[in-house]
């Protein structure tokens, strides 16, 4: 056992996980596709998309819900984003009684529409309501709660004050974790992410379980956070979309092997089948075909034509688009000057 499985914490509120290395929430994306893909790659616990509180506690789940699990994708935790303290609670409460692991609050969407509407990000500058929401969720659920937050609202000593005040308030509250995405809400998604922030807090709350985000788009980006920081675990966010292997090369770095070689085409093709299946089950084929347009272009990269790979992605628009990149790109007869097939 090396010396970094040694301090891996294994447990976030009573909840087991594997390893340090977890699928991020990821609206359009992180649906249940996404996770069981990542999870067959060594994800050891993933997380459903942010969903809004409202939705939850109006329309419940069902297939058009976007709230479908798969039993393989556990342990499976859930995202709500409200501003309401009591209606969070609510929804937590239902998230809970569907089966997920462990319900997250939501302090760090930066989107214009979510801050003008007093969720999300905007909660950091708002730490009355963000602790009373803390306060229901965690007395409406058994499961452990988990709180994504950004390193503050900005970079003003207030914002900073606020951050820490809240944070606080969640720990004695009862939190079994925090991810800290190292970037404020007014930098979105530009500029770096900045880690010390996510040391600063695994240093003052020593027994939390507390988990990196920003910046990781390989495995060596991911062990060099843990090593880094302290953190007990990384939410692989970005990275995970364009490559979904990271989460092998993570575990392979981990246990002290080499990093493996890149995924083949064969191995991208079986992945896309594997997930545009999950997709159809969800949605239905054509939205399922929208919906891996998007993976598709994302993960343009990993092929040895990524100009072509990206423009056909781009205008696929049906099923039969869909097997006809499969077949010329990805298939058996594809030939590329460069890459292993
Ligand atoms: C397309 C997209 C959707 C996201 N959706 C969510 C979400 O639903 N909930 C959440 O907490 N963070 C969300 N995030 C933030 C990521 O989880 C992560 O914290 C952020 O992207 C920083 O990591 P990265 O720089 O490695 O991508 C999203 C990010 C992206 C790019």
């Amino acid at each position: 056992m090396t010396t970094r499985q040694r301090l891996f914490k294994d447990d976030i509120g009573g909840v087991k996980i594997e390893s340090p290395f977890t699928l991020a929430a990821l609206s359009g994306y992180s649906d249940v596709g996404m996770r069981v893909v990542c999870r067959s790659l060594g994800a050891s616990l993933t997380r459903h998309e942010v969903v809004l509180d409202k939705f939850i506690n109006e329309q419940g789940s069902g297939p058009k819900s976007g709230l479908w699990m798969d039993p393989s994708d556990r342990p499976v935790a859930c995202q709500l984003m409200g501003r309401d303290p009591v209606e969070m609670g609510q929804a937590a409460a239902r998230m809970a009684g569907f089966g997920y692991d462990i319900v997250d609050i939501n302090f760090g969407c930066p989107v214009k529409k979510v801050l003008g509407r007093c969720r999300g990000g905007f909660l950091l500058s708002d730490p009355q309501t963000a602790v009373a929401m803390v306060k229901e969720v965690t007395q409406a659920v058994r499961v452990p709660v988990t709180v994504k937050m950004r390193r503050g609202l900005d970079d003003t000593p207030l914002s900073r004050d606020r951050f820490w005040e809240i944070l606080s308030a969640a720990v004695d509250l009862g939190i079994a974790g925090v991810v800290i995405h190292g970037r404020t809400v007014q930098q979105r998604y530009e500029g770096p992410a900045i880690w010390d922030a996510i040391g600063e807090v695994k240093r003052r709350f020593a027994h939390l379980n507390v988990m990196g985000s920003g910046d990781l788009y390989s495995a060596e980006d991911c062990l060099r956070m843990i090593e880094s920081t302290g953190c007990d675990g990384v939410t692989i966010a970005r990275g995970a979309i364009e490559n979904p292997w990271v989460f092998r090369d993570c575990l392979a770095l981990w246990h002290g092997q080499p990093k493996p070689a890149p995924p083949t085409l064969a191995e991208q093709a079986d992945l896309f089948s594997m997930q545009y299946q999950l997709a159809i089950a969800q949605y239905g084929l054509e939205r399922a075909t929208r919906q891996m347009r998007k993976f598709g272009i994302k993960r343009a990269g990993l092929h040895p034509d990524p100009a072509r790979v990206h423009d056909a992605f781009i205008s696929l628009s049906s099923p039969d688009d869909w097997k006809r990149i499969q077949d010329e790109l990805y298939g058996e007869d594809a030939s590329f000057a460069s890459g292993r097939t």
